[in-house]
């Protein structure tokens, strides 16, 4: 018993070595990852994880929660000054269960939800069948314009008059320009509806104030901690103050039950970071990463979704650019240590573990020190792999990433 152990424990270990050798040795362009400073990883795997904490500071089901309670406490006031507001609840350990919280929050089953069209760049959690908001809400879905691929206000508008839904939903994981958020408020207001801005993604861009903030226009705010803001995996709620005891109700014990204070220390790290000024310069550096990316792609007339990009990620078509499913496309890139993700586009006829198209994203190589130079020099590598000079140039392909590796990480 004692040797299989000793040997499942040196397979676990084994395992644990070769990830770390390959995020040491591939181009990671994943637009949802990043790579978090040591602080963060030190809480992350903390002994704070130790203590159960179910319930909220001073008010626990618990004894002996007097730390987790001061450093619950601290890093609530840390989000609130980060995004400029008057509620947040750090317990949601995804995002995808802080969206189940809010809907918990403030929907009743089979209330009407209007979020957009899955294959346009929205999330499961906006409406997917397979999905616990597809099985338990009535999901009405606006989309992109069809020839600019961009949200369409009016459009939005009168989708929003004809369906009168509880709750419209915007924020998204796969959409490349700036978010109108008092146009949704509007919207919202028309027809009475809840406005939930799901910024799971463009939350560090938020947090510096280099992108819209839905602070003044949203009802809830979601998002994801281990993106864009580079911190430990997991989300956080914000919202009007009124809003709070119904929130918190929702999270615990609506949602889930103990709250992991080892996370709760790391978000409170990973905000204290994203209150420095380097943290802001570190941003602008992923826009003009992004931008690089998606102009180089422009000029080569690759098929770039929405024209362009002003965030942190770009789409590309790569069925029409280079006649590759994405699926295709992200397996040959993979070949030569590019990792990405194939992702539907907007009116995708593929199925979803086919699709037509790629998604790029910047933060994690700019947190390896990455500039604009290196992400023009990686999309003429991409072009050149996708297009079917793959075999002819794969060792003058995998020199160049090598050279990268070698002199960034
Ligand atoms: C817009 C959006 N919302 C929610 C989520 C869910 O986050 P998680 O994977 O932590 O459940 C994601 C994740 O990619 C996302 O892109």
């Amino acid at each position: 018993m004692e040797k299989k152990t000793n040997s499942a424990e040196k397979i676990l270990l084994n395992y644990y070595q070769k990830e770390r050798k390959r995020q040491k040795s591939t181009l990671n362009l994943i637009a949802s990852e990043n790579y978090p400073s040591k602080k963060v990883l030190f809480y992350s795997g903390s002994l704070l994880m130790n203590k159960y904490a179910e319930g909220y500071p001073n008010a626990r089901y618990y004894q002996g929660c007097q730390n987790i309670d001061k450093i619950e406490e601290l890093t609530i006031d840390l989000a609130k000054k980060l995004f400029g507001v008057e509620y947040a609840n750090v317990q949601p350990h995804s995002g995808s269960q802080a969206n189940q919280a809010v809907y918990l929050a403030l929907l009743k089953s089979g209330d009407k939800i209007l979020s957009l069209n899955l294959l346009a760049g929205g999330h499961l959690t906006h409406g997917a069948k397979v999905n616990f908001s597809g099985t338990f809400y009535q999901i009405h879905y606006y989309n992109l314009n069809p020839l600019t691929q961009k949200l369409d206000y009016e459009e939005i508008s009168k989708i929003a008059q004809e369906v009168k839904p509880k709750l419209i939903v915007t924020g998204y994981s796969a959409y490349s320009l700036k978010i109108d958020f008092a146009k949704f408020r509007q919207i919202a207001d028309r027809v009475g509806a809840y406005l939930l801005a799901d910024i799971a993604h463009t939350a560090g861009l938020v947090a510096a104030s280099l992108f819209p903030n839905p602070v003044n226009y949203a009802d809830v705010i979601t998002f994801t901690t281990h993106k864009t803001l580079r911190g430990p995996r997991g989300a956080v709620i914000l919202a009007k103050k009124e809003l709070g005891p119904k929130i918190d109700k929702a999270v615990f014990p609506g949602n889930q039950g103990g709250p992991n204070p080892a996370i709760i220390a790391a978000k409170a790290q990973c905000f204290l970071e994203a209150l420095q000024p380097e943290f802001k310069e570190y941003q602008k550096q992923v826009l003009k990463n992004a931008k690089a990316m998606a102009d180089y792609f422009q000029n080569k007339r690759v098929k770039v979704i929405s024209g362009s990009t002003e965030t942190h990620l770009l789409l590309i078509d790569t069925k029409n650019s280079y006649n590759l499913t994405g699926k295709e496309a992200a397996e040959r890139l993979e070949k030569i240590d590019i990792i990405c993700n194939k992702n539907m586009l907007p009116y995708d006829k593929e199925k979803p573990w086919i699709t037509s198209g790629i998604r790029l994203g910047s933060p994690a190589l700019t947190t390896r020190s990455l500039g604009k130079k290196e992400f023009q020099l990686i999309a003429e590598v991409i072009d050149s792999t996708l297009r079917n000079h793959y075999d002819t140039n794969k060792k003058e392909a995998k020199d160049k990433i090598r050279y990268l590796i070698k002199k960034f990480f």
